[in-house]
């Protein structure tokens, strides 16, 4: 049953100006397994403010058109990097940051279901505006915020938000703290708070690494500083990296330190380190071909035992790529070792018998509908949670072939002359002639053309997306899940897209 006209539906989706993709100083957060979610970020000195949203089982970076409501009628939360943001259920908070250089001290949270805005207005201890603070979920409820800069000092204050009364505290931590720092990393593992690195006082550049206890209420423990000394092969100091929770282990991957004894210069990282937490010791993650260029102030999110790695700046240019690590085992690096059927461009130089070996994967490799239909054979989509927009094929959508062969009436033989004929019907038809009973499957179609067009032009890569977009196409629709959050005057806008998306 189709229920037109629920008030619901959230706004719009556009297809993305490469311009808007590449960033650095963005947060990217997953939400459910299903979508990473990128906003704000720094481009030829121009700040962003835009969300872009990957939905990972269908490969494609759509841009919903968020409704808002701020206090003083902002459409959202206005341009900046380098602020922090915490993903709690389909929630995506976000704090502080920088506009030019304006420190930012504004609250929002993004529902990611309805794509709506809401500025928070917080109480109890409320923090300074900041920027290159980091922060953590504690459980599903609590953000822990740890440093900064607040563009005079560089801050040590810890701060705990109750997302649920949105109280700020401030935590009283006695002993030995860590010196201020900002660009640093806070991870929470377990019931601590993990610090490394970061910038500091008098402006060194970092390799403690820290962690923080008593941020757990119910554990009454008194909160305290342990500066931890790990064997093993310890990274340099750096800032700007990401560390990322994945697991027995926690992945370090970039960052910059500087170099030389004369004159001081930047030095940009790619290596992948790992901290071990049964052993309790830093590794060295061997990769098993070309890693991504080094980069600082990318973002890092992991799914699973992968991890999705988006952009970044190396001290020139900023970067808009994607990229994947996956570990060894896993189908996506299986695919380029084993003599499979289907052939893979570019498909060298990837495989060790190492156990701990892990695979970079650029997403621009994975091209076209073949890959994505051995992924499908090999059932490694990440699982389609009630948040993931899903595509079925057109032989397997019963509805739409059932329309498709009602409008023939057995007068062509073949499922393939009928869905033919009734995408032929829907070129011709007026919004007023759509019946009820066709917009589900039309929504479908029109879902399913996007997803394909996208892919014949070589999936989320960056020449292709930018060769595809000469002209900006628009899909307001892309990510509605079904036919009931449309409304009645959506079906002209619809029909419309729909007919661009037709094959000629
Ligand atoms: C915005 O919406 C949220 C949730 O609906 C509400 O809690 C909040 O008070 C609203 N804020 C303003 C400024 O209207
Ligand atoms: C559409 O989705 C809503 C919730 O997302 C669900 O309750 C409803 O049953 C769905 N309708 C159809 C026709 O699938
Ligand atoms: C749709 O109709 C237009 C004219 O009404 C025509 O030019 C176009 O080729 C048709 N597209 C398809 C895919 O049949």
């Amino acid at each position: 049953m189709v229920h037109l006209g629920n008030p619901d539906r959230s706004g719009f989706v556009t297809w993305l100006d490469l311009q808007q993709i590449d960033g650095r100083g963005h947060t990217a957060v997953n939400i459910g397994k299903s979508k990473i979610v990128v906003f704000g970020g720094l481009v030829d000195k121009r700040f962003l403010g835009d969300v872009v949203v990957y939905d990972i089982d269908n490969k494609i970076w759509f841009q919903p058109e968020c409704i808002a409501n701020g206090s003083d009628g902002q459409a959202g939360p206005s341009p900046r990097a380098f602020h922090i943001a915490i993903a709690i259920d389909c929630h995506m908070f976000i704090f502080g940051g920088r506009y030019g250089s304006k420190r930012l001290g504004d609250f929002w949270v993004l529902d990611t279901d309805i794509w709506q805005w809401s500025e928070l207005t917080s109480f109890g201890d409320l923090p300074s505006p900041r920027d290159f603070a980091a922060a953590s979920a504690i459980g599903n409820r609590k953000i822990v915020m740890y440093g900064g800069w607040d563009s005079k000092r560089w801050l040590s204050d810890v701060y705990i938000l109750d997302t649920m009364s949105l109280e700020w505290m401030e935590l009283p931590v006695t002993g030995s703290v860590p010196p201020p720092r900002c660009g640093h990393t806070a991870t929470m593992v377990e019931k601590r708070l993990l610090v490394y690195g970061g910038r500091g006082g008098g402006g060194p550049i970092m390799s403690d690494l820290w962690a923080l206890k008593g941020l757990i209420e119910e554990e009454n423990e008194t909160p305290g500083w342990t500066q931890l000394k790990l064997p093993g092969q310890a990274p340099s100091p750096r800032c700007g990296h990401t560390i990322t929770s994945g697991g027995h282990y926690l992945l370090l991957f970039g960052g910059h330190g500087t170099g030389g004894w004369l004159s001081r210069y930047d030095i940009y990282y790619n290596d992948c380190i790992i901290l071990d937490r049964v052993s309790a010791q830093w590794k060295r993650l061997p990769i098993g071909n070309e890693p991504p260029p080094a980069r600082a102030y990318h973002s890092m999110t992991s799914m699973d035992s992968r991890y999705l790695l988006f952009g970044g700046f190396d001290g020139k240019s900023t970067f808009g790529d994607i990229w994947w690590l996956v570990p060894e085992g896993d189908p996506i690096a299986k695919r380029f070792t084993s003599s499979s059927p289907v052939s893979f461009p570019r498909s060298k130089d990837v495989g060790m018998e190492n156990d701990n070996s892990m695979s970079a994967v650029q997403e621009s490799q994975m091209e076209g509908s073949a890959v994505d239909a051995l992924l499908k054979r090999l059932d490694i989509s990440v699982s389609p949670t009630s948040h993931g927009i899903q595509i079925i094929d057109e032989f397997e959508d019963k509805e739409f072939l059932d329309l498709a062969s009602r409008l023939t009436e057995e007068t062509v033989s073949s499922n393939e002359q009928a869905i033919q004929v009734l995408r032929d019907h829907w070129n011709k038809s007026s919004p007023k002639s759509i019946h009820l009973k066709e917009v589900g499957p039309l929504l479908r179609d029109y879902q399913r053309l996007i997803t394909r067009n996208h892919l014949s032009n070589g999936g989320p890569n960056l020449q292709s997306i930018q060769l595809g977009l000469s002209e900006k196409e628009t899909s307001t629709f892309y990510h509605l899940k079904n036919a009931s959050q449309l409304r009645m005057d959506d079906i002209p806008k619809l029909l419309e897209e729909y007919k661009k998306l037709l094959p000629d």
